[in-house]
């Protein structure tokens, strides 16, 4: 007989149970219908899954209930350099921690991009604490509600011009589409990528698969921009070479910069041995004898070569003195001849500088997991870095934030770290991956991916004891917490801390300057941070920031609406007001009241 999405059978329902079916079934666009009513996960009785802003997330009927927050996990803080951001990871239930970031990054992220299980039964999906069979008759509906969910609260986090990325394989990739079309608007499918892996190697299969999916939606296709990213297939010099763009000098008018650069021993040349003569009469310059064995220079050289523009010319060098293919995919070779002329030959070119949706020459699992353990790091399932570094260059921002809540080994923040160091840029990386899944004892989060990032970080020696340098950067690490509604003194206390810490991952300012019990001032890069606990402290917060060269973000809580502008009257050059997130100020005025 056949059975409703509540597991019941049709002719034992009500006439009220069935028109309820037949709006719920009606009400979805695209005719996705799966058991909902599946045993809710532990959280949903604290988060209202269907919030599009912050403050629809906890409804008035919540308000009582414990308050999802992050609390900070002393001694594991990574810091490198004080000039650059704080990156997070956060160990715990994805749902939480995207609830919480709902109220410090509501419309903040550039870019997402997930790699959730793929359902198949390898016990690597967890429904409701339980893990979910390849038998399970709800297995599809486990999986979507485990989706649904996250996936909305994911959105509301994107900025207007940002990424949606999401791994898949065949296994889900049907109704994960439908249910991404539902969410995100079908509109805004920019691409279902394919990405070209190793595949299988499974004697029984009869089609040896070598592809998963990468669903890329974005949160406004009319405004999302896709950058010129040149295809991977593009040959690349296979090291990447330091070296100094010392000046561009404009001669004869601003189109001729000429850029001068000093190339390092060893960097490529395209003939192999030689000696082109020191000369300054002639295009390109060389300030000294360049001498060639090889193929390579065997000293430093210095050349000043006039360029159409200093991009190319950095294009070209990242190249290898090869080739570079320009916006509209043409591919330009370069030749530093024997006499000593650079000369760019146009060729045609079947490479493009386009995006393609497919995704080949992009790495491996397999070989990332061997790869992973000359770190000492042990996944099973890694994605390849290379993968992600392509992933994440297509947010256009260079400064973009990066969030990752499915982060298992920390490829993401590893990627986020190389692109940075080899294209410039401030971007950061937000993870939260739980801490161990049923298939294994790994405390995925603390033993993982924590020291996979730390090594990155810091450097470390790998398995054949050679020293590779740390990338350099920041991290704070959270875990998944709650503050109970009782408005008791410890309650209180917890309160105001959470919150200040979730100001401080707001602003990205975690540099304690100032604390003192009424209120507290953080530095980031470029600016202070302070934090007021009552209004009569306005006063003493005032005198303390007037001796601080600098301008201050200011924060204060308060059990009224009043905006406390007149009271920064005298200070308005070095304080902007902000607001407190609605949420946080409903909870602080629910405990305080
Ligand atoms: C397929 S792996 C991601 C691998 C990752 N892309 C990498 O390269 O290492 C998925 C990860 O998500 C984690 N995970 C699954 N459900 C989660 C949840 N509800 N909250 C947080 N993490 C979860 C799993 O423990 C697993 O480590």
């Amino acid at each position: 007989m056949a059975k409703g999405t509540n597991g019941k059978e049709y002719e034992t329902w009500s006439k009220e149970e069935l028109i309820k079916e037949i709006v719920k079934i009606k009400s979805t666009t695209y005719g996705l219908v799966w058991h909902r009513d599946l045993p809710e996960e532990k959280i949903d009785t604290l988060i209202n899954p269907d919030a599009r802003t912050p403050n629809e997330m906890f409804p008035n009927e919540m308000a009582g209930k414990p308050f999802p927050v992050l609390k900070e996990v002393k001694g594991k803080e990574i810091e490198s350099d004080k000039s650059k951001l704080v990156n997070l990871l956060i160990e715990g239930d994805n749902y939480h921690a995207l609830a919480v970031l709902n109220f410090t990054h509501f419309e903040a992220i550039d870019l997402i991009y997930i790699d959730p299980p793929y359902n198949k039964g390898r016990k690597d999906f967890i429904y409701n604490d339980k893990i979910v069979e390849k038998e399970d008759p709800y297995v599809h509906s486990k999986w979507l509600a485990f989706m649904e969910k996250r996936l909305k609260l994911a959105k509301n986090l994107l900025k207007e011009d940002g990424l949606m990325l999401i791994s898949i394989d065949d296994k889900e990739f049907a109704q994960l589409k439908l249910l991404a079309d539902e969410i995100f608007g079908e509109q805004n499918l920019i691409c279902n990528f394919v990405w070209r892996t190793d595949g299988n190697f499974d004697n029984q299969a009869k089609v040896k698969i070598c592809h998963e999916y990468i669903l890329a939606y974005a949160k406004n296709s009319n405004i999302f921009k896709a950058p010129a990213l040149v295809d991977p297939n593009v040959p690349k010099g296979s090291k990447i070479y330091k070296y100094e763009i010392r000046n561009t000098i404009v001669k004869n008018g601003p189109k001729n910069p000429v850029s001068e650069v000093l190339l390092p021993k060893g960097f490529p040349a395209l003939f192999e041995s030689g000696v082109i003569k020191k000369r300054s009469s002639q295009w390109p310059q060389f300030k000294n004898d360049v001498l060639v064995k090889n193929g390579k220079l065997e000293n430093e050289a210095y050349i000043s070569s006039g360029w159409s523009s200093k991009e190319l010319l950095n294009d070209f060098i990242v190249a290898g003195f090869k080739e570079v293919a320009d916006q509209k995919g043409q591919l330009t070779k370069f030749v530093l001849t024997e006499t000593g002329a650079v000369e760019a030959v146009k060729i045609r070119s079947e490479y493009q500088s386009h995006v393609l949706s497919v995704l080949n020459n992009l790495g491996n699992t397999q070989s990332t997991s061997s790869w992973l353990a000359d770190l000492d790091v042990n996944f099973d399932y890694p994605k390849p870095i290379e993968l992600l570094k392509y992933l994440v260059r297509l947010s256009n921002n260079k400064d973009a934030v990066i969030l990752d809540f499915f982060a298992g080994s920390g490829s993401t923040a590893h990627a986020v770290l190389e692109v940075n160091k080899e294209f410039g840029g401030k971007r950061t990386f937000i993870l939260c991956t739980n801490n161990g899944d049923s298939k294994s004892e790994h405390k995925i989060a603390s033993e993982i991916c924590y020291p996979r990032i730390k090594k990155v970080i810091t450097g470390y020696k790998n398995k054949k004891g050679r020293t590779i340098d740390g990338l350099g950067g920041n991290l704070k690490y959270y875990t998944t917490d709650f503050v109970e509604a009782e408005p008791t003194d410890r309650n209180k206390r917890k309160l105001v801390k959470e919150s200040t810490d979730m100001l401080c991952i707001l602003e990205n300012a975690f540099e304690p300057i100032q604390e003192t019990p009424e209120f507290k001032i953080f530095k980031n890069t470029d600016k202070y941070v302070g934090v007021i606990f009552y209004e009569e402290a306005i006063e003493d917060y005032k005198k303390t920031i007037k001796k601080i060269d600098g301008h201050f973000n200011t924060y204060v809580f308060s059990m009224g609406d009043d905006p406390h502008a007149t009271k920064f009257a005298d200070v308005k050059s070095k304080v902007t007001l902000c607001a407190i997130p609605e949420v946080i100020l409903k909870v602080y005025r629910e405990i305080f009241k």
